[in-house]
């Protein structure tokens, strides 16, 4: 498994595969790997002949400096698993904040026609600016075919869909289902910091998510919204930032329902510290 530190070498690692025209798939991630990553890089190594996996905590997308120092980083063991599945088809690029920014570490002001002033834009303040400025570099360096990303950031997923056509980017962006661990828990590398009460409460999150599917084929998003408020008020351990019922296209929240759009409920939680969030499709 080839292991790159430094962009340049990498870019011209991926001019020679172009010029074999070997097909690229691309999984951008912050590392501390779990089976979530891995469903992504399974598909990419599906559907390419050879995939970059990124692995780079980006400071620029972290509104918190507490939860940017705390972020889990378990290179070794990333590094190990990612051997175990295809070494000879994956490629892994580790940038330093220095190859990727420069002295500078700033992110770009971007528009993305409003989404990002929801849900996800609204509680953590720059956080899509980064996010932008990290995936439209990794693009620019690795030039893959097409890029994976999980639905379980959807609000990203479709931030990144929007980039990549504003900017004409040649990718296409390949969304993926969530990976959940066996109860329900949806997988995330915050998981990992969880103290065990909070992990074994954690999948109240997803169950409260199934109920108010079923309920969306009958009440009101106003309805369900003040249900699932009342569910967390009533919980010791968790704690509601928000719950929001949305339409995939614009992600503004549902006022009325209507037959001809596609919806999903959107929540972020507090565990004690950690913030987890999910989503679920209604319909
Ligand atoms: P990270 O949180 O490491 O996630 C990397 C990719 O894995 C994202 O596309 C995310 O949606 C996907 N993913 C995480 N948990 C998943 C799960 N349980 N099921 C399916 N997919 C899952 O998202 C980021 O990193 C960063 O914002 C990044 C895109 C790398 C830019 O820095």
């Amino acid at each position: 498994m080839e292991i790159f530190k430094s962009k340049s070498d990498l870019i011209t690692f991926v001019d020679v595969l172009k010029s074999e025209e070997r097909t690229l798939g691309f999984v951008p991630t912050m590392g501390a790997l779990h089976e979530g990553h891995l469903s992504l890089l399974k598909e990419g190594l599906d559907e390419n002949d050879v995939v970059v996996v990124s692995i780079f905590v980006n400071p620029t997308q972290f509104d918190n400096a507490d939860d940017l120092s705390k972020y889990p980083r378990t290179l070794d063991v990333d590094l190990n698993l990612l051997s175990t599945i295809a070494k000879d088809r994956i490629i892994v690029f580790v940038p330093t904040v220095t190859d990727i920014y420069g002295e500078h570490v700033s992110a770009t002001s971007f528009s993305y026609d409003g989404l990002e002033h929801e849900m996800e834009g609204r509680f953590r303040a720059g956080h899509f600016d980064g996010v932008g400025t990290i995936v439209k570099r990794l693009f620019e360096i690795i030039r893959p075919d097409s890029a994976y990303f999980g639905e379980k950031d959807f609000q990203q997923l479709m931030i990144v869909k929007k980039l990549v056509s504003k900017y004409d980017i040649p990718v296409k962006v390949v969304g993926c289902k969530i990976h959940r661990d066996s109860d329900g828990l949806a997988m995330s590398s915050r998981n990992a910091r969880l103290k065990p009460k909070y992990r074994e409460a954690a999948p109240f999150i997803y169950s409260t998510l199934k109920t108010a599917k079923e309920k969306f084929r009958t009440e009101s998003a106003h309805a369900i919204t003040e249900w699932v408020t009342k569910q967390f008020d009533a919980h010791d351990l968790l704690t509601l930032e928000y719950f929001i019922i949305a339409d995939i296209e614009t992600l503004k929240t549902v006022e009325i329902k209507s037959k001809q759009k596609l919806y999903r409920a959107f929540i972020a939680v507090y565990a004690d510290d950690i913030r987890l969030i999910d989503n679920i499709a209604l319909n």
